[in-house]
């Protein structure tokens, strides 16, 4: 190559990654209405971020995996959480620490319930970015990560395909199983129910540990102070995914004023036929 050709070629090539450039930082531009669902950016969303940065969240959690690293990321809280135990852990924090389980605390931030109803509405539209999988990393949720298993990590992956089953439950096999079916919306439903309950037995984090489950709920349904409708096991389990607060396990961390931390938001979002599924598998958790 001569001097003169060196030149055009230089001038080319980078004329050439200008254009490249130029285009792709338009089209990404063009695609943001889109990934961050734009239409759903309302007022309330917009003062729940305005809450957010006046409490300095950010100097201890992450978005997006952008902030601190003191706290969990919130990305994806409101999927992993739900309604109920968010309002409860955002207006007293202090009420669900374990001494034994968690070393990091999260002081009490004196929120309105408006504030919080805001950092609610925020919190659910950051769910709903499209983040192409970004943080990659599993969100470090109260008590999600136990060691040795993949729990507190929902699924969002093809359910029933290839159910690996959780410890403690029978295998089977075949895609059509309500069972194998049962337990892939087990990990795949939103909020996730492994997010918040384990099936090993003892591993009790948001939720009770579901080990042994179908046992209890035999001795639960013929007790005297039981007031629900439920008949047998399964009906018993159908009621706990339907209406939680029928019945209440008792524990510090799982109701405030007759009403289960557990989202009551599955009645409406699951069909029928999931909440069958999900409860032939609970009760293989014998
Ligand atoms: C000083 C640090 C700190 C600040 C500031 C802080 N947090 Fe936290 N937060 C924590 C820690 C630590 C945890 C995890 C505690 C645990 O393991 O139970 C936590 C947990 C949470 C959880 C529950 C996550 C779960 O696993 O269920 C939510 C929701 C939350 N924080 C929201 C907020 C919001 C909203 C703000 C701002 C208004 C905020 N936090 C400010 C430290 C903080
Ligand atoms: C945000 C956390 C959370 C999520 C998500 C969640 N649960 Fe729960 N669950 C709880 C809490 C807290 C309790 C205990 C309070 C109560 O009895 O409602 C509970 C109780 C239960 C019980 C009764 C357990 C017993 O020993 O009697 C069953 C069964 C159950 N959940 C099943 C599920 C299923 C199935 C899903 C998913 C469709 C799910 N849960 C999702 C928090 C959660």
């Amino acid at each position: 190559m001569n001097k003169r050709q060196a030149r055009v070629f230089a001038i080319a090539s980078t004329a050439l990654a200008t254009v490249v450039f130029l285009g792709l930082t338009v089209h990404s531009h063009t695609q943001f209405d889109e990934l961050t669902n734009a239409e759903n950016n309302t007022p309330q969303v917009q003062s729940g971020r305005d809450v957010w940065h006046r409490y300095n969240c950010v100097n201890c959690h992450t978005l997006f995996g952008e902030g601190a690293y003191y706290a969990p990321d919130l990305t994806k809280i409101t999927q992993l959480r739900g309604e109920q135990y968010l309002k409860a852990y955002m207006r007293d924090p202090s009420s669900f620490y374990d001494e034994q389980r968690h070393r990091r605390l999260m002081p009490r931030q004196d929120l309105s319930e408006q504030e919080i109803d805001d950092l609610i509405a925020f919190l659910d539209w950051v769910s709903k970015v499209d983040n192409q999988g970004w943080p990659p990393r599993p969100i470090l949720v109260t008590g999600a990560s136990i060691p040795g298993t993949d729990f507190g990590l929902p699924q969002t992956s093809d359910a029933g395909a290839s159910a690996s089953l959780p410890p403690g439950a029978r295998p089977v096999s075949g895609q059509e199983n309500p069972i194998a079916l049962g337990a892939a919306a087990f990990r795949s439903v939103a909020p996730a129910c492994n997010a918040c309950h384990s099936t090993a037995p003892g591993v009790n984090m948001a939720g009770p540990s579901l080990a042994g489950v179908a046992a209890r709920a035999e001795k639960i349904i013929q007790a005297p102070d039981y007031q629900g409708e439920a008949r047998d096991v399964k009906g018993y389990l159908i009621e706990s995914i339907r209406s939680p607060s029928a019945y209440i396990v008792p524990g510090p961390m799982y109701s405030a004023n007759g009403q289960s931390f557990m989202p009551n938001t599955y009645a409406h979002d699951l069909s029928a036929e999931q909440i069958e599924q999900l409860a032939e598998f609970l009760q293989t958790l014998k």
